[in-house]
């Protein structure tokens, strides 16, 4: 199994890593094939990250003209809702850089519904990385401290296709559209950007006792040919740092 912890002492801490690990992710992606392929998740995590990325000196070392943004999930809300995590994208990074507005593939909302919205969005997929299954050259994620992430919650069945529309999501809004674990993994990279006290608990169960299956989709998402890089910081990873496992601004 390739997974990297590693432990960043504070969110803010947290966020200079991710930006760090973006911005050479993008660069690699620009030199192998032109282009560099993201999807976004909402949350705390993600929301700092898009902070920083949008001020120097992160947004002067990425080539927005060739960064592509996608979304690993979204709550089914209009793109002007509160919710939306497009609209945190926008507010906070996209609005900000010179990415070309054709570059972004938000996730759509429409009246049709959910389950049109998810056929959409993997046409869209197709016509981007065609017929092949795509390969995004990063997923940015967090973690919820029940163990979901993006939108695939636990004691969900796994989801066919490259895209699911999921209903009664315990997360409020409670319908939402998601990249499927099967997709996901595909990636590769991905990276976790976990933190809080209330995470403790479960990167325990995860990375201790190294628990897996269906209850805890976030340990189920491991790059089947990249790296997947867990940024935690030091109070998600806590029990991490207590078992000797891992120091502050260590990683294994
Ligand atoms: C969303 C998500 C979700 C999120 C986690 C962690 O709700 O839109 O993409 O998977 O990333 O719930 O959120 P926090 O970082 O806010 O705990």
């Amino acid at each position: 199994m390739n997974r990297e912890i590693f432990i960043a002492g504070t969110p803010d801490d947290l966020a200079r890593e991710a930006a760090r690990r973006f911005v050479e992710a993008a660069a690699d992606a620009r030199a192998q094939h032109g282009r560099f392929s993201v999807a976004l998740s909402g949350g705390t995590g993600p929301r700092k990250l898009f902070e920083l990325l949008a001020v120097a000196p992160y947004c002067h070392a990425v080539d927005w003209q060739s960064v592509h943004v996608f979304f690993a999930d979204e709550r089914f809300v209009p793109h002007d809702n509160q919710d939306s995590n497009m609209l945190l994208a926008s507010q906070t990074l996209l609005n900000h850089v010179s990415i070309p507005a054709a570059n972004i593939h938000p996730m759509p909302f429409s009246l049709s519904g959910p389950e049109d919205c998810a056929s959409h969005y993997t046409k869209t997929l197709q016509l981007f990385f065609g017929d092949s299954k795509p390969e995004f050259d990063l997923i940015l994620l967090g973690m919820g401290p029940d163990g979901h992430t993006a939108s695939l919650f636990p004691g969900r069945p796994d989801y066919d296709g490259w895209v699911a529309a999921v209903h009664e999501s315990p997360k409020p809004p409670p319908t939402r559209l998601t990249l499927t674990l099967n997709l996901i993994n595909q990636a590769r990279r991905i990276i976790f950007l976990v933190s809080g006290a209330d995470k403790e608990n479960m990167v325990s169960r995860i990375f201790i006792s190294g628990e897996a299956g269906e209850p805890l989709p976030a340990a189920n998402v491991i790059a089947r040919q990249g790296s997947t890089e867990w940024l935690v910081d030091r109070a998600a990873g806590a029990s991490l740092i207590e078992a000797g496992i891992l120091d502050d601004g260590g990683s294994i």
